[in-house]
């Protein structure tokens, strides 16, 4: 038997949301997408992965349940790091000839929109890159598993660029300023709901690249300047451009969800309320001092700067008196430790 590798991944969330793909089988996204990654330590997925000789086939326990392996793109993770495997001769192929087992459990609500699969395929592809001992881009093997999983395997701010190529191979992600660039940013999750969502990212986004026009207008004429603008706001930590379009993009993403035929709809009359109290709050204020963004799920990511995190709990409290300490999870774009040697 291998040793035993174990790895974690944290959860990203997205600023510029990831919707639609020109390519469904390699993964390829219609347009850019820009996200920070949360802090190991609160959300993260964990994975143990092995090679045995003494087992029949390929298994894989989710939240220790066993499930099929019979997973294509799980498969076709495990196969494409396989085959690097064999071009750099890292391992010999009795090695390769043994079945894997792997463990994976995550720390937060999977599937439920918050971005479980993300942290799930970075952490498995970190922990078979690592098993069968390749060299590549660690982010390029996320995506085969679930798009938005390239962006985990960086800390920080991530770009995932669309690319053009048909092969993928300039669809990757890379960093735009490390956690360590802006480490007063806080993220809050109103987990207003933790059961699985009725319509998977996966389903949704093809549905509305069937039918959604307001889709083909986001993607040339709206995310090539928001990405550029998100870019810049972060550079320069400027947190109020960086709220509204963070808040802007959340809102045109739900919006082609509605457009979609027939509609995706993800947020619920809860997600709306959230969506009044922030921008009454952010008015009374007189300047944007938080930022909220919404998944495929009906769960609240705010976005806010840590001065301000007692006063935003307690007007939570205050406004959704049923939450408990449960519902408020605070997180920190700041990690202890970078990413990126996972591309090492
Ligand atoms: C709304 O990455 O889960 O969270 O590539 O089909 O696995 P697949 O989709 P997935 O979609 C994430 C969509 C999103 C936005 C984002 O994270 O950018």
């Amino acid at each position: 038997m291998s040793d035993i590798i174990t790895i974690t991944a944290p959860v990203n969330i997205a600023v510029i949301k990831y919707w639609g793909k020109r390519d469904e089988e390699l993964i390829l996204p219609l347009n850019d997408s820009v996200s920070a990654t949360l802090d190991t330590n609160v959300m993260c997925a964990k994975t143990s992965v092995c090679a045995r000789p003494d087992i029949n086939e390929n298994e894989i326990w989710l939240n220790k349940i066993k499930e099929s392996f019979n997973n294509k793109r799980l498969q076709n993770c495990l196969n494409e790091i396989k085959r690097i495997a064999r071009v750099q001769k890292s391992v010999d192929e009795e090695f390769l000839s043994w079945n894997v087992r792997i463990y994976s459990e995550n720390n937060f609500p999977t599937a439920a929109g918050l971005a479980s699969s993300a942290a799930g395929y970075a952490c498995l592809v970190t922990a078979l890159a690592i098993l069968y001992k390749i060299k590549t881009d660690i982010s390029t093997l996320a995506r085969l598993g679930s798009g938005s999983a390239c962006r985990s395997v960086y800390g920080g701010f991530v770009r995932w660029h669309a690319g053009v190529k048909p092969d993928g191979s300039d669809s990757i992600a890379s960093q735009i300023a490390n956690s360590l660039h802006w480490p007063d940013m806080r993220v809050i999750i109103l987990v207003v709901a933790d059961t699985k969502k009725h319509t998977s990212s996966s389903k949704g986004m093809q549905c509305s690249v069937a039918t959604s026009e307001l889709l083909q207008y986001r993607v040339l004429h709206s995310v090539p300047k928001r990405v550029d603008d998100i870019c810049t706001a972060i550079q320069k930590r400027d947190f109020a451009k960086f709220a509204e379009i963070t808040m802007k993009d959340s809102n045109q993403f739900h919006a082609v969800c509605l457009d979609t035929y027939p509609p995706c709809v993800y947020m619920r009359d809860i997600s709306h309320s959230i969506v009044e109290v922030i921008h009454r709050y952010n008015e009374i204020c007189g300047e944007v001092k938080v930022a909220y963004t919404f998944d495929a799920g009906p769960n609240a990511c705010l976005y806010l700067l840590e001065k301000d995190v007692p006063e935003i709990i307690s007007l939570i409290k205050q406004v959704f008196p049923t939450s408990n300490p449960e519902f408020i999870k605070g997180l920190s774009t700041q990690e202890s430790q970078d990413r990126d040697f996972l591309n090492q």
